[in-house]
């Protein structure tokens, strides 16, 4: 694919797919990691004399207008991070849109509204993509965590105007390729979360890909019962018991050793501060939940971050929301951002819960990479081409 180095941008209208699906409470923006990773998109564009028309989507509206999910909000977050004024079209396609972004004096910043109060935006209407191309003279698609969703602004549009990747899609892809298309070995994944079955594609596609996978919270009791160990009332999907098995069975073909915990913290509820208590993997009492992983499992845990030179991480190793449960999470994070800080590991981290596990064991500052994607960070990590990035490399 292209990016903005290969395009003339003076004087030019550049339509630029941003993802600032941010979370807002009472009108303002609550975190803006999103629109802060965006800024050096439009404000390289801006320097180079490029008029940025922005495309955006807001939660699901589902082809409505929905009055709270209007993009309006967030012009004052968006002025403090672009140091520029943004103007604000009421459509997000359309005469009025079409007429704001003609309009657009150099130097200043047209955001549009919401791309999904349009019902052709989720089925990709070729008519919508033709009216989204109408808005600019370039497309550059910046909304790397929206790259998996084949839209009519994330994946119509490339086809119709000379189209690149923006700063944040560039250092996404690279970063993703460090880790996993060409990295440097031994290579670490750590996955964990809830449930196997959501992340089974992922799973079966890491253990062709790296050597050695950590698999932690819930989806861990799911293995821990399909190898026989009794999990008492934890959280498990024991008919993917079989799925389960399947899986080791592939690693240990491919020579991808799977780290489970060895020892476990349970208690009776998912409860702040419940009384709890820590056991070997055999001894897990009946009637308790399995809600982190033990001392045991983390030392294990650090000795492979030890023998690793890159790590992939998404989900958290326990129910790292509710403390005491984050202690594994929090300790192999920072174990991690250590060897980072080193120069012994390259560690790739993404996903929701990942990030804020991150952020809450305060160490996403030293990972290598922290990906703004959640949906988008899956299914790179399936090993599937995002439509967003084909549509790009077709473009170009
Ligand atoms: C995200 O928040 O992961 C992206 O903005 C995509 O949103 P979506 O899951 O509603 O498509």
């Amino acid at each position: 694919w292209k990016t903005l180095d290969d395009m003339a941008l003076e004087g030019r209208r550049v339509l630029v797919r941003v993802d600032i699906n941010v979370p807002v409470q009472d009108g303002r923006v609550t975190d803006p990691t999103r629109i802060d990773r965006v800024a050096p998109t439009v404000r390289d564009i801006l320097a180079r004399g490029g008029r940025p028309v922005l495309l955006a989507h807001f939660d699901r509206p589902k082809g409505e207008r929905v009055p709270e999910m209007s993009l309006a909000p967030l012009k004052p977050a968006l002025e403090a991070a672009f140091a520029a004024p943004v103007r604000v079209a009421e459509d997000p396609v359309g005469p009025a849109a079409e007429a704001a972004a003609e309009a657009l004096p150099a130097g200043e910043v047209l955001l549009l509204e919401n791309t999904r109060f349009e019902p052709g935006e989720e089925a990709n209407d070729p008519a919508l993509a033709q009216g989204f191309a109408r808005l600019g003279d370039v497309y550059c698609n910046d909304a790397f965590s929206a790259a998996h969703r084949a839209h009519a602004s994330t994946e119509g549009v490339a086809h119709l105007l000379p189209s690149c990747a923006g700063r944040l899609m560039e250092a996404e892809l690279g970063a993703l390729e460090r880790a996993l298309g060409d990295p440097e070995r031994p290579v670490i994944a750590v996955v964990g979360g809830a449930k196997v079955s959501t992340k089974l594609d992922l799973l079966r596609n890491l253990v062709e890909r790296v050597d050695m996978l950590v698999i932690g919270g819930g989806m861990a009791n799911t293995f821990l019962y399909a190898a026989g160990f009794d999990v008492g009332r934890s959280l498990a999907e024991r008919d993917m018991a079989g799925t389960a098995r399947e899986v080791a069975a592939r690693a240990a073909e491919t020579g991808c050793e799977i780290l489970l915990p060895r020892d476990v913290v349970v208690a009776e509820a998912l409860e702040p501060h419940a009384a709890h208590e820590t056991c070997r993997m055999e001894d897990c009492p009946e009637d308790r939940m399995i809600l982190d992983a033990g001392p045991d499992s983390v030392a294990h845990i650090r000795q492979a971050l030890e023998r690793a030179r890159t790590l992939i991480w998404n989900g958290p190793l326990g129910a790292f929301e509710v403390p005491p449960f984050d202690e594994a999470t929090t300790a192999c994070a920072r174990h991690a951002a250590q060897l980072t800080r080193d120069g012994r590991l390259v560690s790739v981290a993404g996903g929701g819960d990942t990030v804020a596990a991150l952020n809450h064991a305060g160490v996403a500052e030293a990972f290598s990479y922290v990906s703004t994607a959640g949906g988008a960070f899956l299914e790179w990590m399936e090993g599937k081409e995002l439509p967003g990035v084909a549509a790009l490399r077709a473009s170009a």
